[in-house]
């Protein structure tokens, strides 16, 4: 039998996840793992298979609420990572009394029938989506969702191949990383789905059309050369705005869109983790004036407490009614919609897009002049509350190195982050943040900086 062996750093480096191996980590590890929580580490990783960018685990937690985690040892933490779940807070109020109310009366709806929860979420979806998405799917996450996306544009056009982007993820089923852009996911694990091509993505800081961070928009029209290249694509599936996160000029999806009609494409957003709030819109597309044939949602649909994913199609694409697209055995949770329908709720009712808006704002103006004073800070870019802060060489310190250091600092001191491509400090705290709260964290963030920083 094959004997595990961990991806080449470098991989690991240009994808999402944490490098579970790195000098740092065991350090960190070291100083701040009390006996009770390596216990409960030691059983984790002797019962749990070993996979690459989630084993070994780093800490282990006792409770979780509002901004916070707190951890075994009773520190709390900032949590600016989440997973992307986190929109309304952990344990929100509203949304676990939703869900005891709904466990009381219907915890489950076998398929054959229906139940008010999911009609309820379903058509709360489709009032709040642009144009006409208005059918819906419900699946139990975000893989499994797109995978759905990506048997429905093949029944609807009758053609199979797709064009997605390097370094993209949208999860780790086969399905998943075949239009998935990250080596770390797709190397050594066999053949992918055929007719997967892949284009750069648009990111004007490392452009290979030579815009030199003017964006002249060469990527999208490659998008269009491939589409008539090939001239039976499917369906261009992205990110409307990557987690990197990077921005595309607005005239980006305008064009995409444009090309797709053109070409017989349909457009699939995967919103998984940016909808429902985080870039200050419910819908990030919205930022683009521009509407997909398929838009997939997740993570914090099911309030940070059930996995929940969702499609939503445009009226013309209900044409599958002889295919099973999804068929799963959670598609019509009545617990899962309740947690759903909750978290639109406080969404609206507290005004969390503007309260993203707002302090994303304020947050993104500190980052932005952490730049001029920090000389490993290159970059800050964001949308509402999606962050994130590029580090640069500096001097003899690499930015990957010293991005892993500045997050293990921050860990010790309660802040938690995640990284990208290994060196974007990527901040996604939860849209019921207060300015004061933010501060902190960016107190806790600058001061790790400045620790790191060379003399
Ligand atoms: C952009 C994107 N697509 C898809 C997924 C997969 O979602 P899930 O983990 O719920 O299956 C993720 C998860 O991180 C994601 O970030």
């Amino acid at each position: 039998m094959k004997k595990a062996s961990p991806a080449p750093f470098s991989d690991h480096l240009k994808s999402e996840g944490d490098v579970n191996w790195s000098p740092h980590r065991t350090a960190w590890s070291q100083q701040h793992i009390g006996p009770e929580t390596r216990q409960l580490l030691a059983a984790d990783e002797k019962y749990f298979l070993r996979q690459a960018l989630s084993t070994p685990c780093l800490n282990a937690l006792q409770g979780c609420e509002g901004v916070c985690l707190t951890d075994v040892e009773d520190r709390r933490i900032f949590d600016f990572h989440g997973n992307n779940v986190h929109q309304v807070g952990y344990g929100n109020p509203r949304v676990i009394q939703a869900i005891i109310k709904q466990l009381q009366t219907l915890p489950f709806c076998p398929r054959r029938y229906t139940n008010q929860p999911v009609v309820d979420l379903a058509r709360e979806l489709t009032e709040l989506a642009p144009g006409d998405l208005n059918k819906v799917l419900f699946a139990p996450g975000g893989t499994s969702a797109i995978g759905m996306a990506l048997k429905l544009a093949r029944v609807a056009t009758g053609r199979f191949k797709t064009i997605s982007m390097w370094d993209s993820f949208h999860g780790a089923s086969l399905d998943a990383i075949s239009i998935g852009g990250e080596a770390a996911f797709r190397q050594g694990i066999g053949p992918l789905l055929p007719g997967c091509e892949h284009v750069p993505p648009p990111d004007a800081r490392h452009c290979i059309f030579g815009c030199a961070g003017q964006c002249n928009l060469k990527c999208a029209d490659y998008i269009e050369y491939v589409l008539e290249k090939e001239g039976d694509v499917a369906a261009v599936i992205a990110e409307p705005v990557r987690c990197t996160p990077y921005i595309p000029p607005l005239d980006y999806w305008k064009k995409v869109r444009a090309a797709c009609d053109r070409h017989g494409a349909l457009l699939i957003f995967d919103e998984i983790p940016l909808c429902l709030g985080r870039t200050g819109k419910m819908f990030a597309c919205e930022h683009f004036d521009v509407v997909p044939d398929i838009l997939v949602l997740g993570k914090g649909l099911g309030g940070g407490v059930f996995p929940l994913a969702a499609m939503l199609a445009r009226e013309g694409l209900d044409v599958a009614a002889d295919k099973s697209l999804g068929h799963y055995t959670h598609e019509k949770n009545p617990v899962a919609a309740a947690a759903g329908l909750a978290t639109l709720e406080c969404i609206i009712q507290d005004q969390l897009l503007a309260n993203a808006q707002t302090v994303g704002a304020m947050a993104l103006a500190r980052l932005q002049s952490m730049v001029g004073r920090l000389s490993l800070a290159g970059e800050a870019r964001g949308l509402g509350l999606m962050l994130g802060l590029e580090l640069q060489d500096c001097g003899t310190i690499q930015a990957v190195d010293a991005a892993e250091r500045v997050l293990y600092a921050a860990l010790s001191k309660g802040l938690s982050f995640k990284l990208t491509m290994g060196k974007i400090i990527t901040l996604t705290p939860p849209l019921t943040i207060t300015a004061a709260e933010m501060n902190q964290a960016l107190d806790i963030l600058e001061a790790c900086l400045s620790e790191v920083e060379p003399a």
